[in-house]
């Protein structure tokens, strides 16, 4: 959360930022402000908002300077005002932070008592205030930066800048991640390698504990003990990845409608592993046994549903968690286990820290990830690239289903790795999953008119409820974060069998019960429990297939009928109308579809 940037140029810089916090945006849109150094003097622009709002801003009062650093926010410490916005000024120093300075409160009180005025709710605000006390104690601007970072702790990529020190920006890395980029007689920072595109494929990734200064022909990278240490050099792919919404309204839109080439593509990658018969590359899944899924929000729904196929076709036990939990049940994980972890942006702050208990504990560890520069990328044993291509609407669409291909095909390779499914049906699995970008494709065109006329009805409403057995289970919870995400309106997922446990006493007539159930093994008790809302009045929304639809003799406020398809394939075809339900019902609703309040695309805080 929150996009940094940072540019020691030759030119003015201000726009030159601006460009580069567009591609960061998806970090967070509270507020954004950038700072440069005029005639050896700190001065800024900030916010609230979005980016527009700044750059409004700029036009009425530009900003010159060669010197400059930037950032968008996701607020955690203080509202989005623009007083919290960031960069934040202290004597001579102005920072730009992405994370959290976990003991704020304790440096806060310790600062204040020696005189300094803090000026924003801010956790950000003490490291300003902690060089400034150490530039006055007689210490250069190094010094006093390595100085600060030994007395905060927490998450932080930082970009400074010394009014003293006109010609450099120090940068700082312990947790989200800050790229250097090398330019022509010019220098660049950035949270990641897209918002450098624009400069620069040379890329510097910060490790944890590494700051830097950086100068326009170079930078020094220094450990926390003020080593110098040398980091490698990456040609960054990122600019081939910077995207634009086509002819579609939002990206989530083009993203939902581009499902069908960028699954055809990833599974074309995937089958070609399966049919080599080679092993999974990575992990020998004959050999583990166990396996550890951790991911967050829709990522970790994917995992649970991957769960359903690594326990039935490969016969292997999975363990899965909220990334944000995993860590904290000290599962007895034996070392020969491996752990899959799963995330689009592959920088989720959970989602790395549970990477790194499981690797501590010696667990081979695959990543399911679409960036594949991204921080879990590279510290996974394995990479399992989902190939989706640069996901820009906040809310995950065509990186769900692309999770879900990868997921299906390495539990049809575990399957084959361990033996537990003859050759014939795991013929017919991989058939199947070949058969899914076509699928996809019809059901986009076909269902088009009624997810239209439902969306309206359900943009109506205060409460929506999810059901699902099986698969379709995570598929509900999956469906119901997508509606509340983009549309505000309070949804639940729960498995159709719980239903009778508890939330059967919010069903009534003005309560939409949107039911998942493919004519699968579990059809009829999935039947039942619709007879239980019927019963009381619920307002069903039955999205089944055509078999389902043929023998359900139940009245439904709408049946949505899809093609019969094999279970494997199933999520992948009963996720498309979650999420055009969501998309249209937020378009009825009139909100920010691919900047939905409150959230962000890269999670980097715990
Ligand atoms: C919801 C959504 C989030 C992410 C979650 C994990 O639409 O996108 O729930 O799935 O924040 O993000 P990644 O996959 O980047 O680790």
């Amino acid at each position: 959360m929150c996009g940094i940037v940072g540019i020691v140029g030759q030119q003015p810089v201000s726009d030159r930022l601006i460009g580069a916090l567009k591609g960061l945006e998806y970090r967070g849109y509270d507020s954004a402000g950038v700072a440069t150094i005029i005639e050896g003097a700190l001065h800024r622009r900030r916010a609230e908002g979005k980016l527009v709002n700044l750059e409004r801003r700029l036009k009425e009062e530009p900003l010159s300077g060669n010197v400059g650093i930037g950032h968008t926010r996701w607020a955690t410490h203080g509202a989005s005002t623009e007083r919290n916005a960031h960069p934040h000024f202290s004597d001579g120093v102005a920072v730009v932070h992405n994370g959290i300075i976990e003991n704020f409160t304790e440096l806060k009180d310790e600062l204040a008592a020696d005189g300094a005025e803090f000026q924003t709710d801010t956790d950000t605000e003490v490291v300003g205030h902690l060089l400034t006390r150490y530039r006055r104690e007689g210490m250069r601007p190094q010094e006093a930066t390595r100085a600060m970072l030994k007395r905060v702790k927490g998450a932080y990529a930082l970009a400074i800048l010394f009014e003293d020190e006109p010609s450099t920006i120090t940068a700082a890395r312990n947790g989200p991640p800050l790229a250097i980029g090398h330019g022509d007689g010019e220098m660049f920072l950035g949270s990641d390698a897209i918002a450098l595109a624009p400069f620069t494929n040379e890329i510097t990734y910060l490790i944890d504990g590494d700051w830097a200064v950086v100068g326009n022909s170079g930078a020094h990278i220094f450990d926390i003990d003020g080593h110098p240490v040398e980091r490698p050099r990456h040609i960054s792919t990122a600019a081939a990845d910077l995207a634009n919404k086509g002819n579609h309204r939002h990206f989530m839109e083009k993203e939902i409608y581009e499902q069908p080439e960028v699954i055809a593509h990833a599974l074309r990658h995937y089958i070609n592993i399966i049919d080599s018969r080679d092993m999974v590359p990575g992990i020998d899944f004959a050999k583990v046994p166990s396996l550890a899924i951790s991911a967050c929000g829709t990522a970790y729904f994917a995992g649970l549903i991957g769960k359903y196929w690594f326990e039935r076709y490969a016969r292997l036990t999975v363990e899965i968690d909220v990334a944000s939990e995993f860590r904290y049940r000290e599962i007895p994980l034996p070392p020969q286990s491996a752990a899959l972890v799963i995330s689009q942006s592959g920088e989720t702050a959970d989602t790395l820290a549970s990477l790194r208990y499981c690797k501590e504990r010696g667990l081979k560890i695959g990543a399911i990830v679409n960036a594949c520069e991204s921080t879990i990328a590279r510290e996974a044993d394995t990479v399992f690239p989902i190939l989706a291509g640069p996901e820009i609407g906040v809310a995950s669409t065509k990186a769900f289903t692309c999770q879900l291909a990868v997921l299906a095909a390495l539990a049809i390779g575990a399957a084959r790795a361990r033996g537990t499914v003859p050759e014939d049906e795991l013929q017919a699995l991989v058939r199947s999953l070949a058969e899914l970008p076509r699928v996809m494709g019809h059901v986009l065109e076909s269902i088009q008119p009624e997810i239209e006329f439902l969306s309206r009805e359900l943009s109506k409403c205060r409460d929506v409820l999810y059901l699902g057995r099986g698969t379709s289970f995570p598929l509900a919870m999956e469906g119901a974060l997508k509606l509340k995400e983009i549309s505000y309106i309070h949804a639940e997922g729960y498995a159709a069998g719980e239903l009778k446990h508890g939330p059967i006493a919010l069903i009534d007539e003005n309560m939409p019960v949107i039911v998942i159930a493919p004519h699968d093994r579990l059809f009829d008790k999935t039947v039942s429990n619709m007879q239980e809302v019927a019963a009381r009045g619920g307002r069903i929304i039955l999205i089944t297939d055509e078999k389902g639809a043929a023998v359900s003799k139940l009245e439904t406020m709408h049946t949505l009928v899809l093609p019969v398809v094999d279970e494997i394939i199933a999520p992948m075809i009963f996720s498309l109308p979650m999420q055009l339900l969501a998309y249209h019902t937020a378009l009825f609703m009139g909100t920010d579809v691919d900047q939905p309040r409150n959230l962000a695309k890269s999670v980097t805080v715990e």
